[in-house]
């Protein structure tokens, strides 16, 4: 039932936000320049909550634009009902919806749908990542100097020392491509999918990386902190990569890699 309804929520959201891309929307400005939120955003929040309210009704919520619904749950829903919300706003069709669940403090499964390209992400744990249906894999790229990355770029601390334009610009001066689609959910899953060899940023939310570290890793990749840490979505930085590159690139990051 679990899978039903993740499925049945993040296909239900889908379909509203390919529905209103290229329609007319209301916009509002959240705390910060550039913030934005969309009504489609709220509506897909909605949605979303009212199919998993109807089967599950004492889960535990945490969705971006409404926060925390705390209840007492072993398990804890946690959604982006839009993620890539300037993308959508500018009708650039690189935006999904982000859903990963949590049992016991551990993300079980997710998915990760973006209905533009007609891409739906699934991911259960010990169970592998899916791309409609298809098992994928991470690539299996070697070398950081012959890989392809992604990143996202925050409104805050970009000049820090070993913030995100110091290391974007370390790696493009090395020759390195580093893309930047605007939706870390789709980043991550384009890594699980072996598109990218790498990702990092420096401060997500839980709702931007919850379904998606899981397929990286179920893809047969790995997810750290900057330092090579453990995971945890509730803190800001992250390293997803095809495991192989994986030390190279915290190296980078770090600026401790040998030049
Ligand atoms: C954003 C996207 C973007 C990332 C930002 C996120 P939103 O989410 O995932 O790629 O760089 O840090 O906030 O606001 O579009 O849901
Ligand atoms: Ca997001
Ligand atoms: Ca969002």
């Amino acid at each position: 039932m679990l899978k039903s309804t993740l499925i049945k929520a993040a296909e239900a959201s889908g379909k509203l936000i390919k529905e209103s891309i290229n329609g007319k929307f209301s916009i509002e400005f959240k705390e910060g320049h550039n913030n934005l939120v969309t009504e489609v955003d709220k509506a897909s929040e909605a949605l979303i909550m009212s199919i998993i309210r109807e089967d599950f009704p004492d889960h535990f919520i945490l969705s971006e634009e409404i926060g925390e619904i705390k209840m007492d749950s072993a398990y804890k829903w946690i959604i982006d009902p839009i993620d890539g919300t300037i993308n959508f706003a500018n009708g650039i069709p690189l935006c999904c919806v982000s859903i990963g669940i949590e049992k016991e403090g551990e993300m079980i499964m997710g998915a990760v749908y973006n209905p533009m390209m007609n891409e739906f992400f699934f991911v259960e744990k010990g169970k592998g990542a899916y791309l409609n249906d298809q098992r994928i894999q991470v690539s299996q790229q070697e070398k950081l100097l012959n890989s392809c990355l992604v990143t996202g770029f925050p409104y805050t601390y970009l000049e820090a020392e070993n913030g995100p334009l110091d290391v974007f610009g370390r790696l493009i001066r090395a020759g390195i491509p580093v893309r930047r689609l605007g939706s870390a959910a789709i980043d991550l899953c384009w890594v699980a999918a072996g598109r990218f060899d790498g990702f990092y940023e420096h401060k997500l939310m839980a709702w931007d990386s919850a379904a998606g570290y899981l397929m990286v890793e179920e893809a047969g990749g790995k997810v750290t902190g900057f330092k090579g840490e453990k995971y945890s979505p509730y803190q800001p930085h992250i390293v997803a990569t095809n495991g192989k590159i994986h030390q190279d690139l915290l190296s980078w990051i770090s600026n401790t890699h040998q030049q």
